[in-house]
């Protein structure tokens, strides 16, 4: 599903950046673009990366 609106960014996007590497939001969001137009996508995509990471 999708996350973020704005960027076209889904959920499965923000596990895959984790995966690779990425192990805070600022570096999904620098990765992905996530939640760097309105915002509204931040909350939920906070909670999906420190779900990710928590499995790593
Ligand atoms: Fe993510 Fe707007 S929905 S920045």
């Amino acid at each position: 599903m999708y996350v973020c609106l704005c960027k076209g960014v889904s959920d499965h996007k923000i596990r895959e950046v984790v995966e690779q590497g990425a192990r805070s939001f600022r570096e999904v969001r620098e990765q992905t673009g996530c939640a760097t137009q309105c915002g509204k996508c931040a909350c939920m995509a906070k909670t999906i990366t420190r779900e990710a990471v928590a499995r790593e």
